[in-house]
């Protein structure tokens, strides 16, 4: 009987990314898909590190996972148990210690050794294998082809970051920033055409500083690559995340105007209002400056729609601090945004940082900035009706007959759809909206 697997990822677009990949090689290996956890003899927990919370989720599922896996010993069925992604990077001992019965553990920069991992504990050879490496080789060359899971694909282009904000951990986790060659992008964006995309999300953590190399060894940035990209026969949409405010250049900023397919909506991660706050967290634009740069892009494509990251509570953070948040977010219109409570990271610059902001405060802040957020969104949402979008489905709705799509927006459109639509792109009137999404009709 052919074994099975069960992915579970946490985090950023990246770890969705990563997972896909190891599930096509898991499959490549002859293992299939788990409907859940309890039938599957490999189960891998593809996790977070961004913050405390997202770490703590993992630690609760793992025992979790033991019950299952003591249960399908029962049955005579062995587990292996695996965690990937950037907790094991940043707190490898910290896994085997507090949840020993862990098979094997990497981080995300070697997971193109999964394969070999595998036949090691499978030869009971070794347990609980640890994989922290920064390895010298690139394992997007050891990984096997992609290939679509459906209309929309995510494609990493780039990896790692050395902005080293003081709150983050990336820059620890997923290492210094690597870009791969142009292409190796634009071989896999073709493979993920073939295989039914329609729309391309190129990512990378700080996706705006990329700069692969061309066949003559020449580095490109992103806009560069857009271009490229753009050319490509069958792609119809383009989209890049997450950027960098600084980064963005008046290349990328012509892109918006130039290309076509590239989707007028970008996340542009701003973080605070405060200038003193964003000094504090080593960023290295001003309110001024980030204004200006959405004024320019806004320019280049009047129908841009920006959303953003935000963190409230930062070490030093005052009531005033708080308000040029508030004034830029209404200055800003975002459609869209996340926004968090600082989070004490350990061995980042602001866990030791005086003046950290009592909790209680951290969450009124939030609230009263999360309120005004989603006031935005339902407003960019009620100003859709009537309009015609093109939406692209990716997904079968709660009743049946029902499809879930995409606007160029993102935002999730609920249409009565027959499945032939699925991963395809049809016009849809909107007839009415609520905060987190609208119905419409296919035209
Ligand atoms: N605490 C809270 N939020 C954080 N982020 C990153 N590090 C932290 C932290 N220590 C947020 C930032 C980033 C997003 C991915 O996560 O807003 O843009
Ligand atoms: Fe983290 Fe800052 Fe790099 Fe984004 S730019 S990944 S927040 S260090």
């Amino acid at each position: 009987m052919e074994e099975k697997y069960f992915i579970k990822t946490y985090g950023c677009q990246m770890n969705v990314y990563d997972s896909h990949r190891m599930a096509m090689m898991l499959e490549d290996m002859g293992y299939q898909k788990a409907q859940n956890q309890s039938e599957a003899d490999l189960v891998l927990f593809n996790t977070c590190h961004i913050r405390e919370k997202a770490a703590e989720k993992l630690f609760s599922d793992l025992g979790r996972a033991l019950i299952i896996k003591n249960e399908r010993a029962e049955r005579g069925l062995k587990t292996i148990i695996g965690v990937a992604g950037c907790v094991v990077q940043a707190e490898d001992e910290q896994i085997l210690k507090r949840a020993p019965y862990v098979d094997f553990a990497f981080g995300p920069l070697t997971y193109h050794r999964l394969p070999e991992i595998l036949k090691q504990i499978k030869n009971k050879k070794e347990s609980g294998v640890v994989d922290t490496d920064f390895p010298p080789e690139s394992k997007f060359d050891f990984l096997p082809e992609n290939k679509a899971e459906g209309g929309c694909s995510f494609l990493a282009i780039q990896e790692g970051c050395n902005n080293f904000c003081t709150y983050c951990v990336v820059p620890y986790t997923r290492g210094v920033e690597y870009s791969r060659p142009v292409e190796d992008v634009i071989k896999e964006a073709k493979k993920l055409i073939a295989t039914g995309t329609l729309e391309i999300n190129l990512l990378g953590q700080n996706v705006n500083s990329y700069h692969g190399e061309d066949q003559n060894g020449k580095e490109r940035n992103l806009a560069y690559l857009l271009n490229k990209m753009a050319e490509l026969d069958g792609l119809k949409r383009l989209r890049y995340t997450t950027s960098y405010p600084a980064d963005v250049d008046d290349d990328l900023i012509k892109c918006h105007h130039d290309i076509g397919i590239l989707m007028p909506y970008l996340h542009l991660p701003v973080q605070s209002g405060s200038n003193k706050i964003l000094k504090a967290m080593n960023r290295r634009h001003t309110r001024e400056t980030y204004i200006e740069v959405v004024q320019k892009l806004k320019a280049a494509n009047p129908k841009l729609e920006m959303s953003s990251d935000f963190i409230v509570g930062f070490p030093g953070e005052t009531d005033e601090d708080f308000e040029e948040t508030m004034d830029l977010v209404n200055k800003i219109q975002y459609i869209q945004a996340f926004s968090f409570k600082y989070s004490k990271r350990p061995g980042t610059p602001a866990a030791t940082m005086e003046n950290q902001v009592p909790e209680k405060i951290k969450k009124e802040r939030l609230d009263i900035l999360q309120t005004r957020l989603f006031e935005l969104q339902d407003k960019f949402n009620q100003k859709c009706v009537g309009q015609v979008f093109d939406v692209l489905f990716e997904q079968n709705g709660r009743h049946k007959g029902q499809l879930i799509g995409r606007t160029p927006y993102m935002q999730n459109v609920h249409a009565v759809a027959s499945s032939d639509m699925m991963g395809k792109i049809k016009q849809v009137k909107i007839l009415s909206a609520t905060t987190n999404s609208l119905t419409g009709k296919v035209i």
